[in-house]
């Protein structure tokens, strides 16, 4: 291992965020790109200064360069499972985008491989580095909540079905529709608080109301072509310490117009807190506890996230710290074992919703 983690990033749609960012962080460089799409890929290319002879259009050519430490992928969702498999196989450590897999058997199929390869596998959860989330992560961890109990999580469109890249849409390559895409983000956040408890049983429900009748899309771009994901989803999870979290989720819904509702809340035994936005790039959170002064009366405590300004966000800080897990063995906070358990529970809710009951983890 050189001193600096030597990356390539797979995939560079939302996959140039893990570019940049390895460019930005002192821990790692980006090495070599791909995308399976020529214009693409020169066009990251070029705006990111990475060489022509570093530039591939075939992920199993890039995987073969013995320069390269790590890879992030940042494919769709169907390609998740062969190319990191190739990767681990290539004795890579992996970034994989969320959802870590279209299905719960090719995530444990995953982790499976990364342990016989002793490779890291993480999954990316950049949600958990916005300031507000992290604030509340840092409270949690210095016990202010005490147990959480309870949380809710949402994340809900009015009207935003994905038409960029059709396979958003399309249950054999996204591996299911919104709970997949956003769920899984808000469905963390709120694991991630509550210490990442085990789910042991899962109810839900998944609708598709909008996409089949093509209303409800992105603004400006064609409807889906292919349909059959859901477009709204809720569920209700247990957990082995007596937890529950409720989750919802919707790209599309009658419900206050180009309105984009963003939450984690969390119940605890001796405090809560609520992340509450209806504009995702907005930091809004409040800390409710019992003054200690009039113990009936309860306090509302609103934190100032200046401290935050400058720090990494995002992209940014998953992928720098992904580099110090490989370079200065941290502990990774993000393990491939969080994106199997969220999709354990997105799965779950697809199960009950089919059979109309509570479905055993
Ligand atoms: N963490 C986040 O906030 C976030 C945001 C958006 C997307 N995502 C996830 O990132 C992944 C990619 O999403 P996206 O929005 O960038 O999708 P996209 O369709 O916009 O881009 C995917 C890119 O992968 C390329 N690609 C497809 N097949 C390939 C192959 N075989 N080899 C190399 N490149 C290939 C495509 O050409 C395209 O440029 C998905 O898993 C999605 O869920 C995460």
């Amino acid at each position: 291992m050189t001193s600096k983690l030597r990356a390539a990033v797979i995939g560079v749609g939302v996959g140039w965020n893990h570019l940049a960012g390895y460019q930005a962080s002192d821990l790692s460089e980006c090495v070599a790109i791909c995308d399976a799409n020529p214009q693409t890929l020169n066009e990251r290319g070029e705006k990111h200064n990475i060489p022509q002879n570093a530039r591939f259009t075939d992920y199993r050519e890039l995987l073969a360069s013995p320069n390269i430490d790590a890879v992030s992928v940042c494919v769709p969702n169907f390609l998740h499972e062969p190319i990191v498999m190739a990767a681990l196989q290539a004795g890579k450590h992996v970034l994989c985008e969320k959802p870590l897999a279209t299905t719960v058997a090719a995530a444990q199929r995953m982790i499976a491989a990364a342990k016989a390869a002793n490779r890291l596998l993480m999954v990316c959860y950049n949600h958990r580095y916005r300031p507000d989330v992290y604030w509340l992560k840092q409270q949690a961890r210095a016990g202010v909540f005490g147990h959480i109990y309870a949380a809710k999580a949402g994340w809900m469109r009015e009207g935003w079905i994905p038409t960029h890249g059709a396979w958003f849409t399309q249950k054999d390559k996204a591996g299911g529709g919104v709970l997949i895409d956003l769920g899984v983000h808000a469905l963390d956040l709120a694991l991630w608080l509550m210490d990442y408890p085990q789910p042991v049983s899962v109810s839900g429900a998944a609708f598709a109301e909008f996409g089949q009748r093509a209303q409800k899309h992105h603004a400006g771009h064609p409807a889906p072509v292919h349909f059959d994901v859901e477009d709204m989803g809720m569920g209700f999870v247990r957990f082995a310490d007596g937890s529950a979290l409720a989750l919802e989720a919707s790209w599309a819904a009658h419900r206050e117009p180009q309105q984009d509702d963003y939450y984690v809340r969390v119940f605890g035994r001796e405090a809560g807190a609520n992340v509450f936005t209806r504009k995702y790039s907005e930091h809004i959170v409040e800390l409710y506890t019992l003054n200690d002064m009039q113990p009936r009366q309860a306090i509302a405590i609103k934190p100032d996230l200046s401290a935050f300004e400058g720090l990494r966000r995002g992209h940014h800080a998953v992928v720098h710290h992904f580099a110090d897990c490989i370079v200065n063995g941290v502990t990774p906070e993000s393990p491939a074992e969080h994106g199997l358990i969220g999709l354990q529970i997105v799965e779950g809710i697809y199960q009950s919703s089919q059979s109309g009951s509570e479905v055993k983890i």
